[in-house]
C-alpha cells in the first residue's frame, strides 16, 4: 500500500529512525562524492501554491542527484486554477508521475490529494503542518547535540506550522519541548488533542519566553505572521514584543544554545541580526539538511521501503 506524509503523526519512531540514518548516511556519502541514484526514472511532481526557496529547491535537487526528475507546477500554471477538483487532478497525475509534493494553505486538500491519488503525497507545508522541515531539523539537532534524548527543545514565538509539527514529532519521539506563544497565538486546541499532547508531560506550554529558554539546549523560532497571515504583521510586531531571539533572551539558556529557524528570518523581528549573523549558526546546516532529509523521504515512499 502506498504511504503518504502529511503530518509526523503518519510516522512511527521507527520511522524517524531510518528517516535520520539513513539522511545522515547520504549526506555522509554525497560528501564522499559517491552519487545515489536509486530513484532513476522516477518523477516527482511538485505543486505549490505559496512561495519557497529551500523546500522546492531541496527537494529538485534531492530528485535529481538520485537520478530522477521533478516537474515543478505552480497552481495558477494547472487547471487547479481554473477549479478542476483535486480528486480529478490526482487521479490524473497519479498516471503520469511517481510521487507528488504539495504546498498550499489548507491542510484537508493535501488529504484530499491524497486520498483520491494511487502516489504518495508529501505535504511541502500547510497552514497547518511541515512534517519535511521538522524532520530535517532534528537530523540537525542530532548532528549538532548527538542525538535529541534528553535535549531541551524551546520554541518562542508563533503557534505555528512549524510549532504544531515539532508537537507532533515530541508526541512521537517523546522529546523535551516547551513551547513560548503569546496569549492568543497559541497551539490550537484541535493540534493539541490530534497529538495527545496534553496529557504528555514532555511537552509543556507557556507564555512566558523567558522560563521556555531558561537552560535549553535548542532555541527555535520562526516568523510572526505566516504566509498568508502578512496583513496581520504589523499588529503581531505589537503583540509578539518580548518573544525575539536575542542575546539577551538566549543569556538564559545553556551556554552552548543552538539556534535554529526555518528560514526565511525577519531580523529585527522574531530573531535579532547578531544571533542570525552568529560565526557557529546552525541555519545552514537547517537549510543544506533539508535536500539529504528529502532524498530519504522521497526513497522512503517512492521505494516503498
Ligand atoms: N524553510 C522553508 O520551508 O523554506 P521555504 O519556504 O523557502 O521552502
Ligand atoms: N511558518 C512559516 C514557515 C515558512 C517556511 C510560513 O508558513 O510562512
Amino acid at each position: 500500500m502506498k504511504k503518504d506524509l502529511l503530518s509526523l503523526l503518519d510516522l512511527e519512531p521507527k520511522d524517524f529512525k531510518h528517516l535520520f540514518d539513513r539522511a545522515l548516511e547520504l549526506k555522509k556519502r554525497y560528501g564522499r562524492g559517491i552519487m545515489d541514484t536509486r530513484l532513476t526514472g522516477k518523477t516527482l511532481g511538485l505543486i505549490f501554491d505559496k512561495k519557497s526557496t529551500r523546500t522546492r529547491i531541496a527537494f529538485e535537487t534531492a530528485m535529481i542527484q538520485m537520478g530522477g526528475h521533478p516537474i515543478y507546477m505552480s497552481t495558477q500554471d494547472t487547471q487547479i486554477s481554473r477549479n478542476e477538483p483535486a480528486k480529478d487532478t490526482a487521479r490524473v497525475l497519479s498516471r503520469y508521475i511517481d510521487c507528488l509534493a504539495m504546498r498550499t494553505f489548507d491542510h484537508g486538500l493535501v488529504e484530499e490529494f491524497a486520498a483520491t491519488s494511487s502516489i504518495p503525497v508529501i505535504n511541502a507545508l500547510t497552514d497547518s503542518f511541515h512534517p519535511c522541515q521538522i524532520l530535517s531539523d532534528i537530523m540537525t539537532v542530532i548532528e549538532h547535540k548527538g542525538g535529541y534524548e534528553g535535549v531541551k527543545i524551546a520554541w518562542v514565538g508563533d503557534g505555528n506550522n512549524v510549532a504544531n509539527s515539532w508537537i507532533n514529532a515530541a508526541s512521537v519521539l517523546g522529546m523535551n519541548l516547551i513551547l513560548a506563544c503569546p496569549d492568543g497565538h497559541g497551539i490550537r486546541p484541535e493540534i493539541l488533542e490530534g497529538s495527545g499532547a496534553e496529557t504528555k508531560p514532555n511537552i509543556v506550554l507557556t507564555n512566558d519566553p523567558k522560563e521556555a529558554v531558561k537552560k535549553a539546549d535548542v532555541v527555535y523560532t520562526d516568523v510572526w505572521a505566516s504566509m498568508g497571515e502578512e496583513a496581520e504583521l504589523e499588529h503581531r510586531i505589537k503583540t509578539f514584543q518580548g518573544f525575539q531571539v536575542n542575546k539577551e533572551l538566549l543569556s538564559g539558556a545553556k551556554p552552548d544554545v543552538l539556534v535554529m529557524h526555518c528560514l526565511p528570518a525577519h531580523r529585527g523581528e522574531e530573531i535579532a541580526e547578531d544571533v542570525l549573523e552568529a560565526a557557529d549558526a546552525a541555519f545552514w546546516d537547517q537549510a543544506e539538511n533539508k535536500r539529504h532529509m528529502h532524498k530519504a523521504i522521497l526513497e522512503a515512499l517512492i521505494l516503498n521501503g
